[in-house]
């Protein structure tokens, strides 16, 4: 039996102008949560993650492509609405929910609304 990894999750918010925030995460709790939970600016997540605002859009970092389930037809179709125009790496955030140990990278964009 392998032992459960019980390392709490962390998420990397890289801010417009650059700067970083590090906030320790819950098990189980999405990337846009976490935002609204500790305060980090320009995570606004207005509909509570039920993928109907598009405010909770972020860049996710290049490495973590892979640690995600792909993007849905659904997100793909809000992220088209996004305040910020979309790129490859774009992803809402209330669709990427942590797991212990993970450690994820996302820049925030200049506006959601
Ligand atoms: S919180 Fe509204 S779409 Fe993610």
């Amino acid at each position: 039996m392998t032992k459960e990894d019980t390392t709490v999750p962390k998420v990397f918010y890289t801010q417009p102008d650059g700067t970083e925030r590090v906030v320790e995460a819950e098990v189980g709790d999405s990337v846009m949560q976490t935002a609204v939970r500790n305060g980090v600016p320009g995570i606004l997540g207005q509909c509570g993650g039920s993928l109907s605002c598009a405010t909770c859009h972020v860049f996710l970092d290049e490495r973590h492509a892979d640690d995600f389930a792909p993007v849905g037809e659904d997100e793909d179709d809000m992220l088209d609405v996004a305040a910020t125009d979309r790129e490859d790496n774009s992803r809402l955030s209330c669709r990427l929910v942590l797991a212990a140990g993970q450690e994820v990278r996302v820049t925030i964009p200049e506006t959601q609304l």
